[in-house]
C-alpha cells in the first residue's frame, strides 16, 4: 500500500491523537480546505486536520475579509468536505457575530456546524471575552479550538493584518489568554501571526496543543491556507506563507492552451468523441434519405432531421 493509501485508511483523528502527539512532540499538520476534491486529497495525503476556514469568504468567494462570511457560507462548505474526508479531524470556523452575542447563540450555532455541517470541532476567535461560550459549546460535548493572535474577524479593530503579541504587555495578555482558554476547556489553540518566541512561551505553558500560522516553528503544530501553499491566490500572500505549488499561473496556461485548442478546431479529438455503431448509422443514412426522396427535398418530413 502507498504510504498516501495508508494514511487515508489510518484510524480516525481525534481530539486525543493530537493531545498524544503534543506529548510525544509529534508535530501536528493541518491545512485548511473548503470543497470535497481538496478534501479528498488533503485526507489521501496523512493530514492530521482540515480546517473549514471561514478564509473561505476571501480565497474562494472573493471578499476582502472574512466578516461577510454567515453560517450558511460554511455549512455549505462544511458539507462538502465532510463528503470527501473520512479521516482527518474536521474543524469549522464560527463565522463573525454567530458566538459573541451570547453564549447561548454560540452553543446553538456551533450545533449547526456539527449537525448540518458534519464537523468534528469548531474554532472561534478571541481569549477571555470568550470563555463563557467556549464553556457552554464544551458543555454540549463539542470541541473547540481557539484562535489568538491575529484573528481576522477583528481586523478593523487591530487596525489592519498586523502581527500581535510584540510588546512584554501584549505578549503577557496573550499568555493569560491562552490559559484562560485551556480553562474553559479548549483542546488547542491557534496562534496566528506572533512572535516565535511568544508562540514558544505559550506552547510550553499550555497542556494542550498550540497550532501556529505565521507563529514561528516552537508551536505544536503548523496549518496554512490551502490556496496560499498551492499558490491559488491572485491577491496577497502572507510572508509566513511557504509557497508549494504555483497553480494559479498553471491554471491560467491549461485555460489559454484551451481556447486555442478549440479556436484551432484541435480540440476535440478523435479520442474525445462518442460515436454510434457504423451499422446504426448507415441505417439511419438510408432513412433519411428514404424520407427525402418520398417527401422532396423540401418536404416537412425530413426537415425532422435537420
Ligand atoms: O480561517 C482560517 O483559515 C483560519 C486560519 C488562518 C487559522 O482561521
Amino acid at each position: 500500500m502507498a504510504s498516501s493509501d495508508s494514511a487515508s485508511a489510518g484510524k480516525k483523528v481525534t481530539t486525543l491523537t493530537l493531545q498524544s502527539k503534543k506529548t510525544r512532540g509529534e508535530p501536528i499538520t493541518f491545512l485548511t480546505g473548503y470543497d470535497y476534491a481538496t478534501a479528498v486529497a488533503l485526507d489521501r495525503s496523512g493530514i492530521d486536520g482540515i480546517l473549514v476556514g471561514d478564509s473561505l469568504g476571501m480565497v474562494v468567494l472573493g471578499y476582502d475579509n472574512t466578516l461577510p462570511v454567515t453560517l450558511e457560507d460554511m455549512i455549505h462548505h462544511c458539507r462538502a468536505v465532510a463528503r470527501g474526508a473520512r479521516r482527518a479531524q474536521l474543524v469549522a470556523d464560527l463565522p463573525f457575530m454567530t458566538y459573541q452575542g451570547s453564549p447561548m447563540e454560540a452553543l446553538r450555532n456551533a450545533g449547526s456546524l456539527m449537525k448540518k455541517g458534519r464537523m468534528d470541532a469548531v474554532k472561534l476567535e478571541g481569549g477571555r471575552e470568550r470563555a463563557a461560550a467556549v464553556k457552554a459549546i464544551v458543555s454540549a460535548g463539542i470541541p473547540v479550538m481557539g484562535h489568538l493572535g491575529l484573528t481576522p474577524q477583528s481586523v478593523h479593530q487591530l487596525g489592519g493584518w498586523r502581527v500581535q503579541g510584540k510588546t512584554a504587555a501584549a505578549a503577557r495578555r496573550l499568555i493569560e489568554d491562552a490559559l484562560i482558554l485551556e480553562d474553559a476547556g479548549c483542546y488547542a489553540v491557534v496562534l496566528e501571526a506572533v512572535p516565535a518566541e511568544l508562540a514558544g512561551l505559550v506552547t510550553r505553558r499550555l497542556a494542550i496543543p498550540t497550532i501556529g500560522i505565521g507563529a514561528g516553528a516552537a508551536c505544536d503544530g503548523q496549518v496554512l491556507v490551502v490556496h496560499d501553499l498551492l499558490g491559488l491566490f491572485d491577491r496577497f500572500t502572507p510572508g509566513f506563507v511557504k509557497k508549494y505549488a504555483d497553480l494559479f499561473s498553471e491554471m491560467e496556461r491549461a485555460f489559454t492552451e484551451y481556447i486555442g485548442d478549440v479556436k484551432e478546431r484541435r480540440f476535440p479529438a478523435a479520442e474525445h468523441c462518442h460515436t454510434m455503431d457504423p451499422q446504426e448509422y448507415r441505417d439511419l443514412v438510408r432513412e433519411i434519405e428514404m424520407l427525402e426522396s418520398e417527401t422532396g427535398p423540401d418536404g416537412n418530413v425530413s426537415g425532422r432531421f435537420h
